[in-house]
C-alpha cells in the first residue's frame, strides 16, 4: 500500500564542497516526526571548485541541475535554498565584548577586525548575542570575505534557487548531530563540552560547541583525498581504485599489506596532535567552561572502521561517531537504508588478505551527509545564524 504524503514546502539544503554537491530536503509531518524526502549527490570532476573558489562556473552550474533534478531517493519540491559557505574562508568565534556607550555594531566591528585577518569592508558578517554580564557581552560572530559570498549567490540565482540563507558549516553540523542544538529554545543551556571533527575529501574542520553554541572552528590541511592519493602512490594504482582500497581495507593490517592502515594511522596521528591543540586553545581561552566531555567525529571521511575507539585510545576523551539522523526520526527502515552505499574493488588479490576474498564492503554513509541535513534543517528550526 503506498501511502500518501504531501510534499514538503521546507527549503533544501545543499552542501557544496571541492569535489561533491549534496541536497537533503525533509518532510514533516507536525514537529516531532521529521523525515528525509529527497536525498542527492553529485561528484565533481577535479579542478572545478578549488579551495570553495568556483573556478569553471559552467560545469558546476550543470552539476547543480543535475543535483536538483535527478536525487538519489525522493523527489525534490522547492526552489528555496539553505547553502553552506566555503568552510576554509569562513570565520566563526564567539567573543567578549565590554559594554561601552558606543553603539554595539561599532563596538563589534571594531573587535571583530581583531580576530579575522580581512578588513571589515571585504567582508560580510553576522553576530548574534550569546549571553551578557554586568560588564560585557559574549557575541558570537561569524564572518565570509564578500568575494565568496558574492560567488555563491550568483551560482544558487543561476540555478533558478531562492536563497533563504547562507551559514558556516559548524552551524549546520550542530544541528544535525548535537541533540541540544535544537532544543536550547526549550532547554537550559547543557554543561557539557562537545569537539566536533568533520574530516571530509579536503579538509578536515574541528569546532567546539559548549553551552548551546560552537565557540570556534579550526580547518586543517588534512583530507581524506590526500590519503588516497598517498595509497595510489604506494600501491601504484590509479585514484578511483586507491578509493576503493581503502574504503575496502581500513585499518586492517592483513590487507595490502597493511600500507592502507599505515597511512590511515600516520593521518590520525596528525589529527590526534590537532586535538590536542584545540583543546589547549578551548582551557586558555575559555577556562571557566571546564573539560571537553566527548568527541563527536563526522564526515565521509570518519566512516573507517572503529576510527571512534582508535581516537579515544589517543585522546582519553569519550568519543563517538555522530548521528546525523539523531533530530530526525530515524526510525523507519526506509529512512535507515537511505544512506547505505557499497564500494565494490576489482578482485585483486595484492589488496585482499589471502584468507578473504571479499573485496566489497556495505556502510552508511549518512555522516557524509551532516552539514546537508543541517542545512535542511535550519527553518524547520527556525534558528537565527
Ligand atoms: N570507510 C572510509 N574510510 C576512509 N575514508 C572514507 C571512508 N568512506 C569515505 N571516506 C572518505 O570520505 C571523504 C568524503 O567525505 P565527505 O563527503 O564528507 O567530503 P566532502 O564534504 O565532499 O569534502 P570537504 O568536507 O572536505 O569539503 C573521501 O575522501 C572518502 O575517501
Ligand atoms: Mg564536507
Amino acid at each position: 500500500m503506498k501511502i500518501f504524503r504531501k510534499n514538503s514546502k521546507f527549503p533544501i539544503g545543499i552542501d557544496i564542497s571541492d569535489y561533491n554537491l549534496k541536497l537533503i530536503q525533509i518532510n514533516s509531518k507536525g514537529r516531532d516526526s521529521l523525515e528525509i524526502q529527497a536525498i542527492s549527490k553529485v561528484t565533481l570532476e577535479k579542478g572545478l571548485i578549488n579551495d570553495g573558489d568556483i573556478i569553471n562556473k559552467i560545469k558546476v552550474l550543470d552539476a547543480l541541475k543535475t543535483l536538483l533534478s535527478k536525487p538519489l531517493k525522493g523527489k525534490v519540491t522547492s526552489r528555496e535554498v539553505v547553502a553552506c559557505l566555503p568552510e576554509t574562508k569562513t570565520y566563526l568565534k564567539l567573543i567578549n565584548v565590554e559594554k561601552s556607550p558606543n553603539e554595539l555594531s561599532q563596538v563589534i566591528e571594531a573587535e571583530m577586525e581583531k580576530h579575522i585577518p580581512f578588513p571589515i569592508d571585504e567582508i560580510y558578517y553576522d553576530y548574534q548575542i550569546i549571553s551578557s554580564d554586568r560588564n560585557s557581552f559574549n557575541v558570537l560572530i561569524g564572518a565570509c570575505p564578500k568575494r565568496f559570498v558574492n560567488q555563491y549567490i550568483d551560482i544558487l540565482k543561476e540555478a533558478k534557487l531562492s536563497i533563504v540563507g547562507l551559514e558556516i558549516e559548524a552551524i549546520a553540523i550542530s544541528r544535525s548531530l548535537i541533540q541540544e542544538e535544537v532544543q536550547k529554545k526549550k532547554k537550559k543551556p547543557q554543561k557539557k563540552n562537545y569537539l566536533v571533527i568533520d574530516m571530509g575529501a579536503k579538509r578536515t574542520s574541528m569546532f567546539v560547541y559548549s553551552q548551546n553554541t560552537p565557540l570556534f572552528t579550526l580547518n586543517l590541511p588534512i583530507s581524506g583525498g590526500a590519503v588516497t592519493s598517498k595509497i595510489a602512490n604506494f600501491l601504484e594504482i590509479d585514484d578511483k581504485q586507491a578509493e576503493k582500497a581503502k574504503i575496502v581495507c581500513g585499518m586492517d593490517k592483513k590487507k595490502a599489506k597493511g600500507i592502507i592502515r599505515n597511512v590511515l594511522v600516520d593521518t590520525l596521528d596528525e589529527i590526534v596532535d590537532k586535538i590536542e591543540d584545540a583543546i589547549d586553545y578551548f582551557k586558555n581561552h575559555f577556562p571557566d567552561r571546564g573539560e571537553i566531555n566527548q568527541i563527536i567525529i563526522s564526515g565521509g571521511g570518519s566512516s573507517i572502521k572503529d576510527l571512534e575507539n582508535y581516537l579515544q585510545e589517543a585522546t582519553s576523551i569519550e568519543t563517538i561517531k555522530g548521528d546525523s539522523l539523531i533530530n530526525l526520526n530515524n526510525s523507519s527502515p526506509e529512512m535507515q537504508s537511505y544512506f547505505v552505499e557499497s564500494y565494490k574493488l576489482k578482485n585483486d588479490f595484492s589488496i585482499a588478505d589471502k584468507d578473504s576474498k571479499s573485496l566489497t564492503i556495505t556502510q552508511d554513509d549518512r555522516l557524509a551527509f551532516s552539514t546537508a541535513i543541517g542545512l535542511g534543517l535550519r527553518n524547520v528550526f527556525n534558528s537565527k545564524l
